[in-house]
């Protein structure tokens, strides 16, 4: 049955027009209504307007906002959400003050993680994911990218793309899907070795197989070259499989130069931003993804993103979701860290968390902004003053009730 949400306080990031992603100059601005209605025929958005403008609809369930917000549901487009137990030992190392780089030399971290994935099943795989997500949808998220790179085996990595398609085809959200196979060397293998494998057997195969969306690669000292990212990219864009990399969280070695040269969709993390990486960015199309709850779970800098937005380069904000670097998906928490931390305002923190986020895992024309023909995937606040409580009471969801499609969460 259709459904219409009446007397919503303000309807945010309502969009007249399909924008494929909010420009740095625009992020600052949030369209809205208020005092709006919003209607949804067979789960998408087929009408909004303000209460005083509403048509005369028949046979409809209607749900009433009285005091409340509606936005876009949240689009995290970075996130390493299939993994199996925890790392909870290396989070007290840490903190204790052993690095995320010893911890890894010492055969922890995501040797670790790929060690527990490759000793459970893929159906309880399937089944620890399927359970941490739904916790996610719950919190909001209606979008949600997925990165294999913990198998570090065919198997391993074939066992993990299985169980994305799986959740893909279980839950209501957008879900894509990364294969990250370089992302870090399983013991016994040169680096080289494996990376042989990566190229010429896993993503051959696996495209082949229909269970990837993007292809990504963790340049970085001590794991993948900038001229290893290069070699990847090359294959992916013979298969059209547009790239979403990993650079720049510890060092800057020259990752960017190359993702942009090979016009990656995103390049994410970017923790540590040089001068050079910035014209880069400027000068090309791949779009930053900034992780601001990486940095807050391992106590490194914050992506410059003010220095983005002078730069004019727009970005999107992501949770990173992963059991080493960032153990929780909850994107009202990465929206207060947004603003926060990399001081944006709320408007600039949830155009980088919707549609841009949906830019950035190639959803946008289906998601990510109210705009009639879009999916109906929304949130609907508790009631509020101003969307600037949202990332105010950073320890709260403030959430009433998520729409998928639709259909209410619960
Ligand atoms: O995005 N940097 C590489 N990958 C993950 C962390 C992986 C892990 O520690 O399990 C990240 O932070
Ligand atoms: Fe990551």
């Amino acid at each position: 049955m259709s459904k219409l949400i009446i007397n919503i306080k303000h309807l945010i990031q309502v969009r007249e027009e399909k924008k494929k992603f909010i420009p740095a100059n625009e992020m600052d601005t949030l369209p809205s209504i208020d005092n709006g209605f919003l209607l949804i025929e067979h789960g998408l958005i087929s009408d909004f307007g303000k209460m005083q403008d509403l048509p005369n609809i028949n046979d409809v369930e209607v749900i009433d906002a009285n005091g409340k917000i509606v936005l876009p549901s949240w689009c995290d487009s970075h996130s390493h959400s299939v993994f199996y137990g925890n790392r909870s030992d290396e989070y007290i190392q840490r903190i204790k003050g052993v690095s995320y780089q010893d911890i890894a030399k010492k055969g922890g971290g995501i040797l670790k993680s790929s060690n527990q994935i490759n000793n459970a099943t893929e159906d309880e795989l399937f089944s620890e994911s399927e359970r941490r997500i739904k916790k996610l949808i719950r919190y909001g998220t209606g979008s949600l990218e997925i990165k294999s790179g913990y198998g570090l085996s065919y198997e391993g990595e074939l066992k993990m793309l299985k169980v994305i398609k799986r959740l893909k085809d279980s839950l209501p959200i957008e879900i894509k899907s990364t294969f990250l196979g370089a992302h870090s060397v399983p013991k016994n293998y040169s680096k080289e070795d494996y990376f042989d494998v990566v190229i010429t057997k896993m993503l051959p195969d696996f495209y082949e197989k229909n269970l990837i969306d993007f292809v990504d690669i963790f340049c970085e000292s001590n794991y993948f070259t900038p001229k290893d990212l290069n070699k990847l990219m090359i294959e992916a864009n013979k298969m059209n499989l547009p790239s979403k990399i990993h650079v720049n969280q510890f060092t800057s070695i020259g990752g960017i130069k190359e993702a942009v040269k090979n016009n990656a969709l995103t390049v994410d993390h970017l923790e540590v931003l040089n001068d050079d990486d910035i014209k880069l960015l400027k000068a090309g199309k791949t779009m930053p993804v900034l992780l601001p709850g990486c940095s807050f779970f391992l106590g490194i800098n914050y992506a410059p993103a003010k220095k983005l937005l002078l730069n004019d380069i727009p970005f999107a904000i992501a949770s990173d979701f992963n059991p080493g670097s960032s153990p929780s998906g909850n994107m009202n928490f990465i929206l207060s860290l947004a603003c926060k931390k990399l001081e944006l305002s709320t408007e600039q923190a949830i155009n980088a968390t919707t549609l841009n986020g949906a830019y950035a895992m190639g959803v946008s024309e289906r998601t990510g902004s109210i705009c009639r023909g879009k999916l109906a995937n929304l949130i609907i606040t508790e009631d509020l003053n101003s969307i600037d409580d949202i990332p105010y009471y950073y320890a709260d969801n403030l959430i009433y009730k998520v729409l998928i499609k639709g259909e209410e969460i619960y």
